[in-house]
């Protein structure tokens, strides 16, 4: 075999590994869900319009999601490089950090961290990557528009791993094994253009992530059950998470945001987490829109792919700065929570009950003036705060 073969076959071997290893650590962990409770099978008596309502939180898995602005999307053999250089150090400046220092494949793409280390600028929690094509704004603060723009940013941060554009492209070009890979995924040799070069290895990361996706959980298999009017089959999802999900749906209101089979509408809100950080205030939003504005690696700029005829660059092109972003954030996935804690942009919220405290307890006073009315105390008692909960794992496999 000769040695482009052998690397091309070993990066497919590790990223095999990663996703394997990724997919058993997630089935060896006890379902949480199920088996919490003694209850007999039996099935809520769940309204027509609720039923609509949890029939639109699915099917799982989704529709995958194009993105014509990034041309090795799809494509084999530059998610087979993307695999490769999600793990490789030598992409940071001190060699030592890659990807998945943070974005560990058997914690479902996160740390564990409250907040990510060695991160300076945002004190941000490292969010997980299963499902991460899915978005239309990415980062906690929606700073980027597509999924190679928001690799590109860990590449060059101060934070993380602090290259250069010059300083990577020529790493690639120097090494013998990262110029072969760059070959293979591209059919051409790295090019002269600094630029281009690192751009395009984002786009293979890119390319890799988008392979990303959660497993099917038992509320998949209720929801799937409703549809297709199988009450037997729907009994079986515990009766607590039935109950759980009756307050998602209604007092609750998290379906307002919390929506469709992500369980994210995919846009910003304020819930009343507060937003300091050592020095100052996490603008959110605010700051993440100017970020993205400014971006020479946004949709509208020379390195979308699809050029003008983008149709996800419309909506970068009519996104305007107003007031009430200050302090929003996105709105995350509520799948696999059960291994993605600590929660929030900032890791303050160390479980799952905790983060159903929160919503109980809401202290209103903390909402923005003009922000989310959405949201008000809830006052759970203690069963509905279990039930809650219960439902919460149940998105998890
Ligand atoms: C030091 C830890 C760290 C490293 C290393 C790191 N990340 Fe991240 N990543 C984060 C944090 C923290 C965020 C949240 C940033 C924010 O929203 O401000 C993030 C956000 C992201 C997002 C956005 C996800 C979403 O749901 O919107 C993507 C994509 C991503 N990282 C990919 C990468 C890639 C690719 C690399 C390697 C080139 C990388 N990250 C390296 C910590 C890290
Ligand atoms: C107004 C929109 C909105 C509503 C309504 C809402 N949420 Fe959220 N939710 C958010 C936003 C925004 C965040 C992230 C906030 C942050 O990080 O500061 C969030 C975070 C979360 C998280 C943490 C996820 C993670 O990965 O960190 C959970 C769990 C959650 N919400 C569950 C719920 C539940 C349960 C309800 C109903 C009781 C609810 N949400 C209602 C907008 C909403």
């Amino acid at each position: 075999m000769n040695r482009l073969a052998q690397v091309v076959r070993a990066a497919r071997a590790r990223w095999a590994l990663s996703i394997g290893a990724a997919a058993l650590s997630l089935l060896a962990l006890p379902s949480m869900a199920a088996g919490t409770t003694a209850e007999p099978p039996a099935l809520l008596d769940f309204s027509a319009t609720e039923r609509a309502q949890i029939v639109a939180h699915g099917p799982w898995p989704p529709q995958p999601r194009t993105d014509a602005s990034n041309r090795a999307m799809g494509q084999a053999a530059a998610q087979a490089w993307g695999a490769s250089l999600f793990f490789d150090t030598r992409l940071s400046a001190n060699q030592q950090l890659s990807c998945a220092s943070c974005h560990q494949p058997n914690r479902a793409f996160q740390d564990g961290l409250a907040t990510a280390v060695g991160r300076t600028a945002g004190q941000r929690n490292t969010p997980g990557l299963l499902d991460v094509a899915q978005w239309r704004w990415l980062g906690w603060d929606g700073a980027h528009d597509s999924l190679w723009s928001a690799s590109l940013t860990p590449l060059l941060s101060d934070g993380e791993m602090q290259q250069t554009v010059p300083g990577l492209a020529e790493r690639v070009r120097r090494t013998p094994e990262l110029a072969a890979g760059y070959r293979e995924a591209f059919g051409q040799s790295p090019p002269a253009d600094n630029t281009t070069l690192v751009v395009n290895l984002a786009k293979a990361l890119a390319a890799y992530q988008a392979t990303l996706a959660s497993p099917r959980s038992a509320f998949d298999a209720f929801r799937d059950a409703l549809a297709s009017g199988n009450s037997a089959r729907a009994a079986r999802y515990p009766m607590a998470a039935q109950r759980g999900l009756r307050i998602f749906l209604g007092e609750g209101r998290c379906t307002v945001c919390h929506a469709g089979p992500l369980f994210s509408n995919g846009e910003f809100g304020d819930i009343g987490v507060p937003f300091f950080v050592p020095g100052g205030v996490d603008p959110g939003r605010y700051r993440g829109l100017q970020q993205l504005l400014a971006s020479p690696y946004n949709r509208l700029g020379t390195f979308n792919d699809a050029g003008a005829t983008d149709a996800g660059a419309v909506g970068t092109r009519h996104v305007i700065l107003e007031p009430r972003h200050f302090g929003e954030f996105r709105v995350p996935s509520l799948r696999q929570l059960a291994h993605t804690a600590p929660f929030m942009h900032n890791g303050s919220l160390p479980s799952i009950e905790a983060v159903v405290q929160h919503y109980s307890q809401l202290n209103e006073d903390r909402l923005h003036a003009d922000g989310e009315r959405i949201l008000r105390r809830l006052n759970l008692s203690d069963e509905q705060a279990a039930d809650l909960a219960a439902f919460l794992r149940s998105l998890s496999e």
